[in-house]
């Protein structure tokens, strides 16, 4: 049993705890994460951008979900693990995304599965919840809903935009969501989110007002050969190995210093 449960990440929250949380999808880095200290391990759908050059994340399979996750599975002794539903998986209907969460837990090791989207993944959400399966909800840019989102853009930046992502955050807490991620929103947004919500809010472009953050691994050590979103850091420069970026890593989002306003949008 890994030492890092939902359980415990909820209450890190209530100790005022920031939750670092950060993207793997080979053994390698995923041991190396574990090691150097990250609460959480993602097995995010962005492998398909980062690991197989997509110009997207909606190429992605569940074979390929279960195939990463499974590979990162044997590299994590601690830290709690989350995979996420690839698009298609869960959105046909409230039975197949339980068939597919229920393969991610089997055949690919993960703890909580993760899926995009607000008001209208809720039912779902709360079906999954109901059978066994924790959830960690994803909500403000949705990087699975691109085509309909008109690109890759901050989301929340008027008054209705930003009720309707508080609302989305209440609706999925309500349907029973472990915890949320919450991406690319302005930073005041993400600290009313997160301070709005008992669940943790784990924050990417959403400020440093969120109860943790996330990185795509890529992006962090300067990998991603296609320019890296603002929200991110590179933390190699000054660090002596990449063991250390990801202590570093830890280390900033522990102290609130990452994200800096550099890395927010107002
Ligand atoms: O796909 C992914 O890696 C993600 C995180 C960056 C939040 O969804």
């Amino acid at each position: 049993m890994k030492s890092v449960t939902v359980a415990a990440i909820q209450a890190m929250k209530r100790a005022h705890e920031k939750i670092a949380c950060l993207t793997a999808y080979d053994y390698s880095f995923a041991a190396l994460l574990d090691r150097a200290g990250v609460d959480m391990v993602m097995v995010g759908d962005s492998l398909g951008m980062v690991m197989q050059g997509h110009d997207s994340t909606l190429p992605v399979s569940m074979d390929d979900m279960v195939y990463h996750a499974a590979c990162v599975a044997r590299g994590v002794s601690r830290a709690l693990l989350i995979v996420d539903l690839p698009f298609l998986s869960y959105q046909v209907s409230p039975a197949r995304a339980l068939e597919n969460a229920g393969r991610l837990m089997k055949d690919g090791g993960a703890q909580v599965v993760k899926l995009e989207g607000g008001a209208p993944m809720a039912d779902t959400v709360r079906f999954l919840v109901d059978r066994g399966i924790p959830v960690c909800g994803h909500i403000g840019l949705t990087p699975q809903s691109v085509h309909q989102l008109g690109g890759y853009h901050v989301q929340g930046r008027d008054g209705v935009a930003a009720h309707r992502i508080r609302e989305d955050a209440r609706l999925l807490q309500e349907a029973g969501a472990s915890l949320l991620v919450l991406e690319a929103v302005p930073a005041a947004l993400g600290e009313a989110v997160s301070a709005a919500l008992e669940i943790p809010v784990i924050g990417i472009g959403a400020g440093a007002g969120c109860d943790g953050q996330v990185l795509v691994l890529q992006d962090m050590l300067g990998l991603y050969p296609r320019p890296s979103p603002k929200f991110s850091k590179n933390f190699m420069p000054g660090s002596a190995s990449i063991e250390a970026a990801v202590r570093a890593f830890v280390e900033a989002v522990r102290a609130g210093t990452f994200p800096g306003p550099e890395q927010s949008f107002s």
